[in-house]
Parts: structure tokens; sequence; C-alpha cells
């Protein structure tokens, strides 16, 4: 790999110890990728929070030496000096304030806060949630970025056509630390050009199309960069957050191309760069009923505890439609119902009055976390209901629990009945 000057400085030791091993680590990742030199980057999305799982290991709360444990692979703590690169904070274990509904004990409360507190004198902006990209961290088109979390990298790759490969704790804490990621992947031209076409042939228009088509397209290509075809595709953003999170899920889809909505293809021809399909496969009815079915496969019991919004974390319009459609109803005493938003986007839906429609039936908005990440459901669930793909395909698994996926209509009328309504 050729270094820069700057590159060769940090490698000698002379930024410090934790510098030298950012860079390291960056060095050694880029070489297994391939790559022949690194990037500046001021774009970087990671800075986990460690909670009790990471601290048992270590025997300490300090988030120095957790840091440089985990985020550096170093054995001791060391200083660690400003974050080099402008840095968010990725969707984290807790909710900063209605914790005690996750069942958390105050003293792990207190060391992620510590956690927290570190990183925000590093530099962090501690936005907490798995779409930055709603609430102030907007990359702009061709920006090379670091970015951690599968949903948010397929969003500003293909939506923003922003630049950057799904990163981990440990390099996006380096690229934090140094300034640079390894020039691979997303960040080249010719990764980013189509190699499979998806004609869709059955009309796709809601959120739970979207979502289904997401989830079909990510089984299709796996991780490869698709291209949608098709009459009718006008997604707004939420169903492309939607749409990208669940191909991200059943597939490893980093990037795809939906000509005349998403930026760096006009044309079909664009989208391909020139070249034949390498695959070519159509989404129709069938594909969709076999896409229902699928994530839908753990599900036995219609009675449902448990009612999960915002996976990815809900944007306004959702929050708002979950209260319109609880507006004056009661969540059914035996059933819980949770929606996920951003902690910004929390303090907009209160000061809007969607907050307060929602906790008058019952339900609860939290923000900073989610079950996913946090490992926390409401006790005794044992059936669960969401309107996200992603979720239902992760939540079963992670927690044993079976799981049905629907419209947020269906999943808001399964909070108040109690039952997930009859196909
Ligand atoms: Fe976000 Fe958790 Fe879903 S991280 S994308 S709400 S699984």
């Amino acid at each position: 790999m050729r270094l820069s000057p700057a590159d060769e400085r940090m490698l000698s030791g002379e930024d410090g110890l934790a510098v030298q091993a950012a860079i390291e680590l960056l060095v050694r990742y880029g070489d297994l990728m391939g790559a022949d030199r690194l990037i500046d980057t001021d774009n970087v999305c990671g800075a986990n929070i460690f909670g009790p799982r990471h601290a048992n290991v270590l025997g300490t709360t300090d988030p120095a030496a957790l840091f440089s444990r985990f985020s550096l692979d170093l054995d001791g703590p060391v200083d660690v000096p400003p974050f080099r690169a402008h840095s968010c904070q990725v969707i984290g274990p807790r909710d900063r304030e209605q914790w005690d509904v996750q069942g958390l004990a105050p003293s792990d409360v207190d060391a992620m806060n510590d956690s927290e507190r570190y990183l925000a004198e590093k530099g962090v902006d501690l936005l907490s949630t798995c779409t930055p990209y709603q609430v102030g961290n907007v990359p702009r088109f061709g920006e090379h970025c670091a970015w951690m979390e599968s949903s948010a990298v397929v969003y500003i790759n293909a939506v923003l056509g922003a630049r950057t490969n799904t990163e981990g704790r440990e390099s996006s804490a380096a690229s934090m630390l140094t300034g640079r990621t390894p020039y691979c992947g997303y960040h080249l031209d010719e990764h980013r050009l189509a190699t499979h076409l998806v004609d869709v042939t059955h009309p796709v228009t809601t959120i739970e199309d979207w979502n289904l088509l997401g989830y079909w397209v990510g089984e299709q290509v796996h991780d490869a960069v698709p291209v949608l075809t098709g009459t009718g595709l006008a997604p707004d953003p939420v169903r492309l957050k939607q749409f990208g999170a669940a191909a991200a899920s059943s597939g490893d889809v980093e990037m795809y191309h939906l000509p005349g909505v998403t930026p760096e293809a006009r044309t079909l021809e664009q989208a391909l760069g020139g070249r034949s399909p390498k695959a070519t496969s159509v989404y129709d009815a069938g594909a969709r009923a076999a896409t229902v079915a699928s994530l839908c496969r753990t599900a036995v019991d219609r009675d449902v505890d448990f009612v999960m919004i915002g996976c990815p974390h809900a944007s306004l319009p959702q929050v708002r439609e979950v209260a319109r459609l609880l507006d004056g109803r009661r969540i059914a005493d035996s059933t819980t119902l949770w929606v996920f938003t951003p902690a910004a986007l929390r303090t907009v839906a209160e000061r809007s009055g969607y907050v307060a429609t929602i906790e008058r039936a019952g339900g609860r908005v939290l923000a900073d976390t989610c079950p996913a990440i946090g490992q926390f459901l409401p006790p005794r669930t044992r059936v669960f209901a969401t309107d996200s793909a992603k979720q239902a395909h992760y939540l079963p698994a992670i927690a044993g629990v079976q799981g049905w996926f629907g419209s947020v209509d269906a999943c808001v009328t399964a909070s108040i009945t109690g039952r997930w309504p009859d196909a």
C-alpha cells in the first residue's frame, strides 16, 4: 500500500500510541481488502457505547480502557486525542431517558453514560441512531465516508450517492482518529455499477410493499449491486429507508440503483455501465406472497404480546401515522407497543403531540436504541409483530420469539386487539 507522508508520520508513533494503533489497523485492513492507498474521510459513523457485556469481559467500566481494548485492540489504556474526523455515534444499547422500561440496572446505565461522555469529549456527535441521515448527518454526493450499520450504509450509498463500505467498531474508530479509510469497495466507481437486473412487474406502492421488495431483492442478489426497473416505482425517503434495510438483511446489499430516483444512474444503461446484467430476476405476485410467508415463518400463535415499530428508526411521518391510528383507542392490556425513533425526532414528535397521543393509548416512543441492538423485550414476550422486514428477520433469531410482519395498520390493530389479523 502506498502511504502518504502523514500516514507515515502516524505510523511512526509521532502522533501518539492511539493514532499509531489506528493507522496500523487501517493499513492491515486495507491490505486485506486490496486497497492501494488510504484516502481522507471527514464523515465517520460508529462509536458504539460500551455496556455491561464489554465491562464484564474486561473487569472494568473505565471508558478509556474499554475504548483502547475493544476499538483499538490494545492491551492497556492509552491516551486518546480528540478525533480528527467529524464523527457521529451509531445506535446504542439504551434509551437515555426511558431505560427503566428496558429493565436495566442503574449501575449499568451509569457506565453507559460514562462511555457516552467519553466519546463526546473526543468530539463525537451523540446522535445515537441507525439513521444519522435523518437527524443532521447527511453526507454530500460523492463524499467518502466510513459508516457502520448496514441500513445506513445502503441508504447513503444508493439514495445520497455518498461512498462508504460497511465499517465495524474498530475500523470506524480508526477512521475517527486518523481521518483516513482504505480506498476500496464502494469508494471505487467500478464497484458501484449494477451487476444484477430486477424487473418489478407487481405493483409496489406502500411501505409494506417496499419492505417486501427489499427483502426479496436481498435474497436474490446477496451482496451484488441490483438495478430495479418497473413502472410506478416512486418511493419516498421512508420507503427507500425500509427497502434498503430489508435488502441489507436478507442479503448484503450495500448499493443499488433505481433509475430516475437514485442519483448515480439516470438510465438502466448507466446503472449497468453499458454491460449486460449477470442475472435477471422478476418480482411478481408469487414472489411477493413467498416473501410474506418467509418473513412470518416463525409465527404460529396469533396472540401478540409486543408490537415494534421503527426499524430502521422511524421517520416523523411514521410516528405521526402510528399516532393517527391510535388516536382515541386503547392498546390491549396483554400487549405492549413501542415505537423507536432518533432522540431528536422524538423531541419533535413530543412537540407535535404524537407522543402524547401514543402514550394516551398505552404505547411508548423510545429513542437511542432498539430491541435487536439493546437485546431487550417487554417481559414474557413470546410473539411480536412489526412493520419492518429487517426486524422480522433478526428478532426471532436474537430473542427466540415468534414474529409477524405486516403493514403498520395491521401492527397497530394487533396492538389494540391483542391478535394478529387473519389473512
Ligand atoms: Fe436500526 Fe435496530 Fe433496525 S439498529 S435498523 S432499529 S435492528
